[in-house]
């Protein structure tokens, strides 16, 4: 009856931390991964999208993989993000350095990236909860 109590007085503000982040994390269960495919941008990277990538990469005669096509991006995620990302920064056949982005840095190129080798985000999110 003597030393458990010491034991567990110090595991319980632990559980109950851990119990307030993952009560954080909301209804869906797998919603915490930092890098899922879907990735939607945010204004600066729209705005920086429209003036780059977005030339080429919806632009199917440009020979660049298209935004959402994710059939067509799948085999080039496979070499993963590092290899990627040299590609991105030192120009990969007719993909330009740095994408004509001069200013990306790797985290920008990356979310490029990932926002156009996912799935075409949805207007509204309930419906993605299926699947
Ligand atoms: C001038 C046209 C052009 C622009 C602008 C452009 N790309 Fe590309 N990109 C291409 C082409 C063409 C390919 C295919 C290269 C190949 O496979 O030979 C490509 C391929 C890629 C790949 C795949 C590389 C690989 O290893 O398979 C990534 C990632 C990529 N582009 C990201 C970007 C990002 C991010 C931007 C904007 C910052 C961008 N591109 C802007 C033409 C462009």
């Amino acid at each position: 009856m003597s030393g458990g109590g010491r034991f567990y007085s110090g595991f319980l503000p632990f559980l109950a931390l851990a119990g307030a982040l993952s009560a954080l994390g909301g209804c869906g269960d797998n919603t915490s991964a930092p890098t899922a495919k879907a990735a939607p941008l945010d204004a600066r990277l729209s705005e920086v999208y429209s003036r780059t990538c977005f030339g080429c990469h919806t632009t199917p005669d440009s020979g660049a993989p298209q935004t959402h096509n994710v059939a067509v991006w799948a085999p080039r995620l496979k070499q993963g993000d590092d290899v990627l990302l040299t590609h991105m920064a030192e120009g990969f056949g007719g993909m330009p350095p740095l994408g004509q982005c001069a200013e990306c840095s790797a985290e920008d190129l990356l979310a490029l990236m990932h926002f156009m080798a996912g799935p075409a985000a949805h207007e509204s999110d309930p419906k993605d909860a299926e699947k």
